[in-house]
């Protein structure tokens, strides 16, 4: 079977694949051109059961069960759409950046199903499938800004074409969802810590403990996570060596205000990346963010607030399409095909793959293996 070259503006349908870090995932999404992209299905199975016991991500546990659920998940994604991979355009696959077991994993499975169909095959950047999903929900025109903030990731991004990204800074050490776990086994809290603190903190005293608002000295756009990570510590310790432990207040207390200094930190470099974007006075400003920790309720709200205040829209993708999941690797394979790109079976799986390769991540490797 061979496949008819694909004038651009003509209707593409791709699988995606995703297996660069604890999800397997698979999604069909099809776009006619000038109208809104379909997505046909998108299956995700989540290692989070595997994983319990060891408190993050085993890279070679979760590249194991990459392996094994691929296939899978792409006969459920292909059945849920009603379609044959003789429907297909094209297999687009994460090929970074991410734990390199499990991106090699998806790459050999999309590298199988492209050579047995002899369909194109799409390499995507894992972080441009993040920052073209306001495209897929929401129709954002180029050039908007993308705050990124994850389990992993923490950057903002000027993304002014599929393949055209500025990176306006991000955290030189842990991720914000990092942090918020970290957060919650300190203070014996179920995992993801994120929504566990956030429960917490509804009910909490923010201003009860004075933690610090890291990097807000300083000008520019970067972040910093991991001494508010301590100042928690001490804090805490503080309360147990007081008190011989932590009451339900205590705990609350402490959450609301963690919770408020990720929140300010945030807030405040968003509104410097805001100040830079809506300085080049783009046409339909837009700021969207992705990625769990965008779950935040206290966040969204406070980030909304300030994109208001610059005259900007602010853009929330439903929560399943902000965290991991292919139907956005399906996506930014589409723009890409769009934009040309076509890979071979000399594709790489790469660990590292900044967006922007003239301001790479400054450096660290957080628990979801290398941030770029
Ligand atoms: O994007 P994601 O599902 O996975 C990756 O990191 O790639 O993000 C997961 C992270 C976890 O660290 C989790 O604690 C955090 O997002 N998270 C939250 C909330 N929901 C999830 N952080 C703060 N508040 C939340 N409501
Ligand atoms: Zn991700």
């Amino acid at each position: 079977m061979s496949h008819a070259i694909k004038e651009p503006d003509q209707t593409l349908t791709v699988l995606g694949l995703e297996s660069s870090c604890d999800d397997t995932a698979a999604a069909v999404v099809r776009h006619a051109p000038g109208a809104a992209p379909e997505i046909l299905s998108s299956v995700v199975a989540d290692q989070t059961a595997l994983h319990a016991a060891f408190g993050g991500v085993v890279p070679e546990i979760a590249a194991r069960a990459h392996a094994e659920k691929l296939d899978i998940c792409v006969e459920q994604a292909l059945e849920q759409a009603g379609l044959g991979l003789a429907d297909l355009d094209a297999i687009a696959v994460t090929a970074g950046p991410g734990l390199i077991g499990g991106v090699l994993s998806g790459v050999m499975v999309a590298k199988g199903l492209a050579a047995g169909s002899s369909l194109p095959l799409v390499g995507v950047n894992h972080l441009a499938g993040h920052a073209l999903t306001p495209r897929l929900t929401d129709g954002l025109a180029f050039p908007y800004l993308m705050l990124l903030v994850s389990g992993g990731h923490c950057q903002f991004l000027l993304v002014k074409g599929a393949g055209d990204f500025t990176r306006l800074g991000g955290t030189i050490d842990d991720a914000p969802g990092e942090a918020f776990d970290k957060t919650a086994r300190l203070l014996g809290l179920p995992q993801p810590g994120g929504p566990a603190v956030e429960r917490e903190a509804a009910s909490g005293d923010a201003k009860r403990f004075a933690l610090p608002r890291p990097l807000l000295d300083r000008p520019g756009c970067d972040m910093s996570f991991s001494g508010l990570k301590t100042a928690l510590l001490r804090a805490r310790d503080g309360v147990v060596a007081e008190k011989g432990g932590l009451t339900r207040t205590d705990r609350a207390d402490l959450c609301a205000s963690f919770q408020a200094a990720m929140r300010d930190v945030l807030v405040e470099k968003s509104r410097r990346a805001l100040a830079i974007y809506m300085g080049g006075a783009p046409a339909a400003p837009a700021f969207a963010v992705a990625g769990g920790v965008a779950a935040n309720k206290s966040l969204r709200a406070a980030l909304e607030t300030v994109s208001a205040e610059l005259g900007c829209r602010f853009v929330a993708p439903p929560l399943k399409l902000c965290t991991d999941n292919a139907a956005m690797i399906a996506w930014a394979g589409i723009e890409r095909f769009r934009a040309g790109a076509r890979d071979d079976m000399t594709l790489m799986a790469r660990p590292r793959w900044p967006l922007d390769q003239s301001s790479p991540a400054l450096l660290g490797a957080g628990k979801k293996g290398a941030k770029a």
